[in-house]
């Protein structure tokens, strides 16, 4: 029997409610939504561009951080669903004059909203939410987690299983590496959750000791500390980006040592596979954790994600609130 309690997004059958976090969401649950993403995927380059899956239904875009990919590529995302789309501006609204989260949610919901895509700097923020609204006998409302401070980032890992997907076609053989800021990302947490529960048999973490959670290896990961002994033979390089705004205290020496030891360039690349592909969340910084010529490079596929990104979180949002 699930513990719905303590995995909110999930009902008593197993069905998505809310898309909150990948961690405890079953493998099954992960090739449904991409496999939903393919044909969404497909609708994107045609030319009519819309389904009707959402008609009538409103998305509210709740974004307390910026954002460039993820905001934008949920608002297109809801309307080739045919939703109507509000983007909340937050500099603007009364957040900034001290409402509540709660208060704000409750306000949003009275205006007849049915589904909350929220991003938030405080790890949990999407959580409360949908408890609240379980709490209040409003669980019709679906919330979206489009990542919350250094906890989840599920529809980018989604986004990035559907990519490795997409190029290397099976799971069951590849040898993967996360690098970087593994220690502030919730990018990087939403990936190792993915790559393990849909059976990637080698999922390394590269990183300096002062960038790596205390026992990540817990998470079913290789630990390398060297990036060039990492990156030997894999199949699929994952970059992250140093999360500058969530670091407190000196854990670098400088950006231009950061880059010689743990910047992506086509010498360390020539160590992975010579198919290996090369992905970034974004935003990017270009010659701190990535060198241009391995960022605008053949084997990058940084700007692929970005599309996949909309099949993805139509796929998503179909499943939550569009049957
Ligand atoms: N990858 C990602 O979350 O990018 P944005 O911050 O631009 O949404």
């Amino acid at each position: 029997m699930l513990d719905t309690a303590a995995n909110p997004q999930l009902n008593a059958h197993g069905e998505l409610l809310h898309l909150l976090s990948i961690e405890g969401l079953p493998r099954d649950v992960l090739m449904r939504i991409l496999d939903t993403a393919v044909p969404f995927s497909e609708v994107a380059e045609r030319e009519v561009k819309k389904v009707p899956l959402l008609r009538g239904k409103s998305v509210f875009n709740l974004f307390f951080e910026n954002s460039t990919r993820t905001r934008t590529t949920f608002e297109i995302a809801a309307k080739r669903l045919s939703a109507d789309v509000i983007n909340l501006n937050i500099n603007t609204s009364s957040a900034s004059k001290g409402e509540s989260l709660l208060d704000t949610v409750d306000n949003l919901a009275a205006m007849q909203a049915d589904m909350f895509v929220v991003r938030h700097a405080s790890s949990g923020a999407p959580y409360l939410i949908a408890q609240h609204l379980a709490a209040t006998q409003r669980e019709h409302i679906r919330v979206i987690n489009a990542g919350d401070g250094r906890h989840a980032h599920p529809t980018q890992g989604l986004l990035d299983m559907y990519t490795i997907r997409h190029y290397k076609k099976d799971f069951t053989n590849l040898t993967i590496a996360v690098v970087g800021d593994i220690l502030h990302s919730r990018v990087a947490r939403s990936q190792i959750h993915a790559l393990i529960t849909l059976g990637v048999p080698e999922v390394r973490v590269i990183a300096p000791k002062t960038l790596l959670p205390i026992g990540v290896e817990r998470m079913g990961v290789r630990v390398f500390n060297d990036m060039k002994e990492g990156l030997r033979g894999v199949d699929v390089v994952m970059m992250l980006r140093l999360q500058n705004e969530r670091m407190q205290g000196a854990l670098l020496p400088s950006p231009q040592e950061y880059f010689k030891s743990y910047g992506l360039t086509p010498e360390k690349l020539a160590l992975a596979k010579p198919d290996a592909i090369v992905m970034h969340p974004g935003p990017m910084n270009r010659g701190v954790e990535i060198d241009s010529a391995v960022a605008d490079g053949k084997q990058a596929v940084i700007l692929p994600q970005v599309t996949f990104g909309i099949a993805v979180r139509m796929a998503v949002m179909a499943m939550l609130g569009g049957g």
